[in-house]
């Protein structure tokens, strides 16, 4: 399909819901979910030949690119809800710019188009902190972004995602196979509150049946704090490997991100962001989102457990 195409639409009475990031790691597992959610499910994918054969024959594929206006339009006719599970971090030369201009062209066009809700998942961490990393912020601000269109936008804001195929959870897994023994920067005793997958997914799929109501956001993350030390260590505890982690006074984020380059799947450049957001202690301050939802989060060791159950992240089915 071009942009000059008409946007295919079977919705009848039933609302339509946009996927902006379904190629994407958290994007292509709650496919499955909205499919089953009664909802019309219209994806919105850069190259849409590749996701095609990826989603039930009742989902609409649409092109688009969150840097080009004049192609959200189109995506976004008759949509009630959007999602919004992009971010520009691989293969932007400027992602804080490109983030920006995104976040800016989706609120547009929703707003254009009467879209009723956006929802969002963003990052963790104080937005107060002036040593906020330059990813953490840029995260937030594209949340405000959004927010700021008038459209009433739900963001959840949420630490390392757990789970087979999660970049962030790979580097950590990476890091504990290969290296029987680790120097720790400081960085790996941050506290932090990462969230399993499938309890991301569920908080994703349950805003979108919300009551209608201001924008929110809501910060989610596991039952328990932890730090990344703690994570490599449970990683090697259930997988039987003894590991020795043994802390250097200095190790910066960019020799940790040269290091990481060496032993991690992750590119250079992405796992730099990454690391520079490490620093940042990223847990749950406002617990709103127990209330509001009736998602419990699992537990630290259970959502590294299922996650080390799932096939090597070479191999599962997200591109
Ligand atoms: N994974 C985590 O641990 C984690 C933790 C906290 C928050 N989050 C948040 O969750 C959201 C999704 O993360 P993820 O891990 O699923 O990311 P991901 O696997 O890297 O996916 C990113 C998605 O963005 C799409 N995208 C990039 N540039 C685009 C453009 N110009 N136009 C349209 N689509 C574009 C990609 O499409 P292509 O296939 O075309 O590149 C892909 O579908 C992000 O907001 C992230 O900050 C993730």
């Amino acid at each position: 399909m071009t942009p000059n195409d008409p946007v295919p639409t079977q919705s009848g009475q039933r609302p339509v819901v946009l996927l902006a990031g379904a190629t994407g790691y958290v994007g292509g597992r709650l496919i499955p979910l909205l499919e089953k959610s009664g909802a019309v499910l219209r994806c919105l994918a850069r190259t849409p030949d590749k996701l095609r054969p990826r989603v039930a024959p009742s989902t609409e594929v649409v092109a688009g690119d969150v840097l080009d206006p004049a192609s959200l339009g189109l995506a976004m006719q008759g949509v009630t809800t959007a999602y919004y599970l992009v971010h520009l971090m691989s293969g932007s030369k400027d992602f804080e710019k490109d983030d920006r201009q995104a976040a800016m062209n989706f609120a547009e066009a929703a707003r254009k188009a009467a879209v009723q809700r956006i929802i969002y998942l963003g990052g963790l961490g104080d937005d107060q902190d002036p040593d906020l990393s330059p990813h953490l912020r840029s995260r937030q601000e594209v949340g405000k972004i959004l927010r700021d269109s008038g459209v009433e936008t739900i963001e959840f804001r949420a630490s390392l995602v757990i789970g087979s195929g999660s970049l962030s959870f790979d580097l950590v897994k990476s890091l504990t196979d290969r290296l029987p023994v680790m120097l720790c920067p400081k960085w790996l005793s941050t506290p932090t509150q990462p969230i399993a997958v499938d309890d991301v997914l569920a908080y994703l799929l349950a805003a979108k049946d919300l009551p209608p109501g201001e924008s929110r956001v809501f910060e989610i993350g596991c039952r328990d704090v932890t730090t990344y030390g703690n994570m490599i260590r449970e990683c090697a505890r259930q997988q039987g490997l003894r590991r020795w982690l043994i802390s250097v006074p200095v190790l910066t984020p960019y020799l940790s991100s040269l290091w990481l380059a060496l032993v991690t799947p992750a590119s250079f450049e992405v796992g730099r962001h990454l690391i520079e957001g490490l620093k940042n202690p990223t847990v749950v301050r406002d617990k709103a989102a127990l209330d509001v939802f009736s998602i419990r989060p699992m537990g630290i060791r259970e959502a590294v457990a299922k996650a080390l159950s799932l096939p090597e992240p070479d191999k599962v089915q997200t591109p």
